[in-house]
């Protein structure tokens, strides 16, 4: 496995790249989630790219940044395991240097959820994998499905802007007990630990509750709210049951839907997602 460290070593290991290339961008302190994302890129590419990079300008001020988990060796005998060829770890001076001045910003979708509540957060998200598509040139690019709404922005990005690879989105990998593994979730204190369940509750029961036929999303986002308020530790950002392509506010269930949450459980904000059917 082999370590770029500067942008100009990750493009000269790229020139030498023969046959498809499959990237999984990261901000390390890797779980099964990322695991997930390698292994697939590494079923369907000749070479594969990870890398492991906490991108300061998609974290708000008052965000996790410099606390954000990182364990770099960890990182890298997971990646070598999976047989990951090229990682890519620039530092912020590498990737931000002085004068730094151009910035991607893509309208509309990133108004809401996410977007809403991070402000700044998909400006500093999409420049940033502009630069790491630009600098590993990528065939395919692998992105998990528990960040519904970055992959939504990271399509459209590279649908709008004619960009040369492949986005595929692969599922969400869970703990025995539902919770969606994330590397937030090293946060959580062992009674947070039990409260994070009762995200993927909620979610299931939005499940539940379209499959016994309700339809209305009012009546949904009630019972999900209701569920999720009976759990101390948690405090509700938002729940929301959209349209899985605009991420809008459905008040009908007529197809294929994205319910969708985001929760602080103590001090740890936690996101989650299913797809419900229509
Ligand atoms: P990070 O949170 O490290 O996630 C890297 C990739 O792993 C993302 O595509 C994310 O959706 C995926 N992922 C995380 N948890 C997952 C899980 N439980 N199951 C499946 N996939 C999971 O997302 C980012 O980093 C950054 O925003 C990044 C895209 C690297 C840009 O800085």
């Amino acid at each position: 496995m082999q370590i770029a460290r500067t942008i100009a070593e990750m493009k000269t290991f790229r020139m030498k790249s023969l046959g498809s290339v499959g990237f999984v961008p990261t901000m390390g302190y890797l779980h099964d989630g990322h695991l997930a994302l390698v292994k697939q890129a590494r079923a369907e590419n000749s070479v594969v790219v990870a890398s492991i990079f906490v991108n300061p300008t998609q974290f708000g001020p008052t965000e996790d940044f410099k606390t954000y988990p990182r364990d770099t060796e960890r990182d890298l005998a997971m990646l070598r395991k999976e047989r990951t060829d090229i990682v890519f770890m620039p530092t912020a001076e590498e990737m931000y240097p002085e004068g730094f001045n151009s910035w991607v910003e893509v309208e509309k979708v990133t108004d809401r959820l996410e977007g809403s509540y991070r402000p700044g957060h998909f400006k500093g998200v999409a420049t940033v994998v502009v630069k790491l598509f630009n600098i590993v040139e990528p065939t395919r690019a692998y992105l998990g499905q528990k960040d519904a709404q970055q992959a939504l922005v990271i399509k459209k990005m590279v649908a709008d802007l004619n960009m040369n690879l492949e986005i595929i989105v692969a599922p969400t990998v869970r703990e025995s007990d539902g919770l969606a593994m994330s590397s937030r979730n090293v946060y959580l204190k062992p009674q947070e630990r039990q409260a994070a369940t009762v995200l993927f509750k909620a979610l299931t029961l939005a499940r539940n509750l379209r499959g016994k036929g309700e339809s209305n999303t009012e009546t949904i986002r009630q019972e999900m709210t209701s569920l999720i308020s009976k759990e101390p530790l948690a405090k509700i950002e938002y729940v929301s049951i959209a349209d899985a392509e605009t991420m809008e506010e459905l008040t009908e269930i007529d197809k294929p839907v994205l319910a969708s949450l985001a929760v602080r459980i103590g001090k740890t904000r936690l996101i989650d997602n299913v797809l419900v059917s229509g």
